[in-house]
């Protein structure tokens, strides 16, 4: 198995089989006490992973830092661009040439979807794609399904509503796919203008997924097991005056849940804006935390496949 991760990259979520994707689960269930601090851990101590972040984040970076920093490796990198010398006019392309002699992976995050496939050409070294505009977002994904196996102890068959900004939400369209590949039912709650890309319906579609689409969410809370609900993507608007339209389409608070099934789960990718209400993180249902600290191990587990320390 190690030499289909050895020197890979993970660009988009189908670069990576169903098999793949839960031997990383698997794998990420064995890093949690290291991922808590309750074990050491030497297993990556001398590799050097570059994080560089073109556009802002705080938990993908932060995690991607934390798993390498449990493990025994170090991070280098920027999370400003204006600080390196992207600044001065270099290309891409340049900065991850030049990158790819300083460490043994790359995590890339930018604005333009299609950077990563881009990266991925020009280095030799893996690259991790964390997030590439209004793409892919796999190592999300791979955390949120995760998060819904350990939650509902199985994927297939748990019925799925990905709500708010399909259209331009990088992480409602990998874990589209996924859920799709893992037997999910799926729901896709969201303004008619921002539905799901075709190219994201087409894959599902592929996988035998069957989803149910709409606009409402009062529709969908009492058939969901799992609502997953995305921020309104502000600055991928082309025009401020359709973003006005749409802010504020979906908010989840504890009336709106009334219907929910006893055992519903909420998550969200964060940060979030206004979609889920401060008092619903004190309900059974808000499992967002647990969501966001999932993702340490499971990169933990990301990062030692690729650099081929672990089969
Ligand atoms: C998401 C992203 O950057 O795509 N955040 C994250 O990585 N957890 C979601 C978002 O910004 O809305």
């Amino acid at each position: 198995m190690s030499s289909s991760y050895k020197g890979a990259d993970l660009v988009a979520i189908r670069d990576f089989s169903r098999d793949q994707i839960e031997h990383i689960m698997d794998l990420a269930e064995k890093m949690v006490p290291i991922a808590l601090g309750q074990e050491r851990s030497d297993l990556l101590a001398g590799y050097v992973q570059s994080s560089l972040f073109f556009e802002p984040s705080t938990r993908t970076r932060l995690s991607f830092a934390s798993a390498m920093a449990r493990l025994g490796g170090a991070t280098l990198g920027f999370d400003q661009p204006g600080g390196s010398s992207v600044q001065k006019g270099e290309t891409l392309a340049d900065t991850i040439k030049m990158v790819d002699s300083y460490s043994d992976v790359i995590v890339l995050r930018h604005h333009s979807e299609g950077s990563a496939r881009l990266a991925a050409y020009f280095a030799e070294k893996p690259v991790i794609n964390a997030g590439d505009g209004a793409g892919q977002h796999p190592t999300q994904t791979i955390l949120d399904l995760f998060t819904i196996r350990k939650a509902k102890g199985k994927i297939d068959g748990v019925n799925v509503a990905l709500v708010g900004d399909l259209k331009y939400g990088r992480t409602a369209h990998s874990l589209a796919e996924a859920l799709a590949l893992f037997g999910a039912e799926l729901m896709f709650v969201a303004p008619a203008n921002l539905q799901m890309p075709k190219e994201t319906i087409r894959a599902v579609d592929k996988l035998g997924g069957k989803p149910k689409t709409m606009t409402s969410i009062e529709q969908a809370v009492p058939e969901a097991d799992v609502l997953y609900i995305t921020r309104i993507q502000k600055e991928r608007f082309p025009d401020l005056a359709e973003y006005q339209k749409v802010a504020g389409s979906y908010k989840i608070n504890n009336a709106l849940l009334k219907d929910a099934k006893t055992e519903l789960s909420i998550m969200h990718p964060l940060p979030r804006v206004d979609e889920i209400h401060p008092d619903v993180d004190l309900s059974p249902h808000a499992l967002y935390f647990q969501q966001a600290f999932n993702g340490v191990p499971v990169r933990m587990a990301i990062l030692a496949l690729l650099l081929g320390v672990i089969e």
